[in-house]
Formats: structure tokens, sequence, C-alpha cells
């Protein structure tokens, strides 16, 4: 008879996810809130034997960790983005690699409209004011931002969440721009579809013209510090940078010194580099008149995450029974 199939979860994620593989399959969950160190999920998977990994986007994954029991055929990680996961490593050894694109995108654009209006509206700043008792009066320039309605926004990266994030602005008129490899004529005709007139324009015309920048790109070599001290020298003072990607793909000393003299009027960054941003990272001084953080919830909506649980065990399951997964890294990446 041969063994039930054992899975080991790095941390613990929505049970729809881990219910549906406990139902075929020997599920080992790490109950802690931190991340494991490398070392430990080496150690945890050779004891285990195990034949899937389940990991998050804290996790590294590379050969030592693909290496670390010679019965692992698939890793699925619950989040969309996969470069904590040597891909080239796995394609190599055969095993598949799972992520969790598609069901985020939605949640993920509203999130980067909550960063734009939480910048310009200055919303957060709004709310520290009235919490430290300064309201004295009504005020005719108190808090004063840009106008979201008409504005420009530029979009670095037309793929499924930088089209979600234009998708919104039809309500708001607003002139939307955007730049990436080529030109996508196909998200171009799915935008006119709601109103919205998307020009594909070269990066620099974009963070030239645009009174906000957001960034969906993923992190691979050449986005990594893709917004650094030029790019933001680019942007006009008044425009606002908004980043829901990865942290790396904006060089964080050249975004502090463009916050400290005033290249660019704000910054609302759901990921950092580092991340998680330290409570008395430098770049924290200018928050929260220039700078609004949030600690990478991109994609944490109820429902979203669980859907991810699903669609991450969903990949689980085909890798284990040797089956096309729903979502295939290694696929999406071009490997394969
Ligand atoms: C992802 O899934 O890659 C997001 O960044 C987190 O939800």
């Amino acid at each position: 008879m041969t063994a039930t199939p054992t899975i080991y979860i790095t941390r613990k994620i929505p049970d729809a996810g881990i219910a549906r593989l406990r139902d075929r399959y020997e599920v080992v969950v790490r109950d802690q809130k931190l991340p494991p160190s490398k070392a430990h999920v080496v150690r945890r998977l050779a004891e285990l034997d195990a034949d899937g990994l389940v990991c998050l986007l804290s996790d590294t994954v590379d050969a030592e960790v693909l290496d670390a029991s010679s019965d692992l055929s698939v890793v699925s990680t619950f989040s969309v983005g996969y470069d904590h996961i040597d891909l080239n490593a796995a394609f190599e050894r055969d095993i598949a690699v799972g992520h969790t694109p598609g069901v985020l995108t939605e949640t993920t654009a509203d999130l980067a409209w909550a960063l734009l209006m939480t910048c310009a509206r200055r919303t957060v700043e709004g709310h520290a004011y009235v919490e430290a008792d300064e309201w004295e009066t009504w005020g005719p320039t108190l808090l004063t931002g840009p106008d979201v309605h008409g504005a420009a926004l530029g979009i670095i990266g037309l793929g499924n969440i930088g089209t979600a994030t234009a998708r919104r602005a039809a309500g708001f008129e607003m002139e939307v721009r955007y730049s990436g490899r080529s030109r996508k004529r196909d998200r171009e005709a799915e935008l006119a579809d709601v109103g919205v007139s998307a020009t594909y324009v070269d990066r620099g015309e974009l963070l030239a013209e645009s009174d906000f920048v957001s960034l969906h790109v993923p992190l691979v070599e050449s986005t990594e510090g893709l917004i650094g001290a030029s790019e933001l020298r680019q942007m006009p003072d008044e425009s606002i940078l908004l980043n829901t990607s990865r942290g790396g793909v904006v060089d964080s000393d050249a975004l502090d010194t463009a916050l400290e003299e005033g290249w660019i009027a704000r910054a609302g960054l759901d990921v950092t580099d580092p991340e998680p941003l330290p409570g008395d990272h430098p770049l924290l001084r200018h928050a929260p008149e220039r700078l609004v953080v949030t600690p990478h919830t991109g994609s944490a909506s109820i429902g979203t995450r669980n859907r991810m649980a699903e669609m991450v065990a969903a990949c689980t399951e085909a890798g284990i029974e040797g089956e096309p997964l729903p979502h295939s890294a290694v696929q999406d990446a071009g490997l394969r």
C-alpha cells in the first residue's frame, strides 16, 4: 500500500484550503505568526519526506529547499508573485510550482485606488490631525490636495492588476497612459469597452506627464530598481507614486531623497524594500504628510484570501496527482 502523500504548510492559511487538502493528504501546518527560517523549512521537509510544500511570499524557496525531500513534487505559493521561488531550479528538478493569479486582481486594484485616494485627499493626515486635537476650525486651505477626477493616471505594467486599476479610472474621467514592454491592443480594447482610453507611451513620457504613477510589474532582474533617482526626477513635483507590486521595483534611497527634496509630492506604498519596513526606517519620517504605507495588504479581503487558499490547494492537489496545475508559475514565467 502506498503511503498517503504529506503536505507541509509554512504558516496557517484560510481553512478553505487546508480542509480541502486534509480530505486527501497528511497535512502539517506550522502554526506560528512569523515566517520560518529556511533551515527550518529544509529540516521539516526532510523529516516529513514531504510530497508538497505550500509556502508564502515571505519564504525563500531555492535549490536547497527543493532538494530537502526527494519526494517533493509540487510547491504552491499563496501569492500571485513568485519572485521568492527559484523557478529554474524547480524546472530542472521537474517540481511543479503553483501560484494564485486572477483571484486577487480586483482586490489589489482596489488597494491601489485606496492609496491613490489617500495620498491625493490626505485622509491619513486628516485623521492624525483630528486625533491630535489640532482641529480648531474649518480652514480654507486645510489639507488641500490635487483633484483625482480629470487627472492623468500612468500605469506601468498593463497586466491583470494594472488593467483593473486603469478600469477604475472610468468613473473619474481620467486620462490614462500605460507603458510596458509592448503595446497591448487587447487590454486597450477591454478598457475602451468601459470608456477608458488608454494610450501606450514610453516610460519617460508616462513619468513626465502623469499626476499619478501606479506600478504593476513583477519583480524580475529587469524591473529591480526600475524607479530610481532618474525616473523620480522625471516626474512632476506635484505627482504621486503608488506601488502595489513589489518593494524592490522602487529604489528606497532614491525615493527618500525624492520626498525629502520635493521631486514628487507623495508616495503610497503597499510593498517596501526592505519588507517588512522597520518602524525606525528613514522613509517613515515622511509619514503621513508625504508617505502612506500599508503592510503588503493588497490582496487582503476575506473573500480573496479564501479564494487564494482554495487555489493554492487546487494547485497542490494537481501537482501531487501528476496533473496539469490550474496555474503554473513555471509556465506563466515562460520557462515551459
Ligand atoms: C501576491 O499575491 O503576490 C501579492 O503581492 C500578495 O497578495
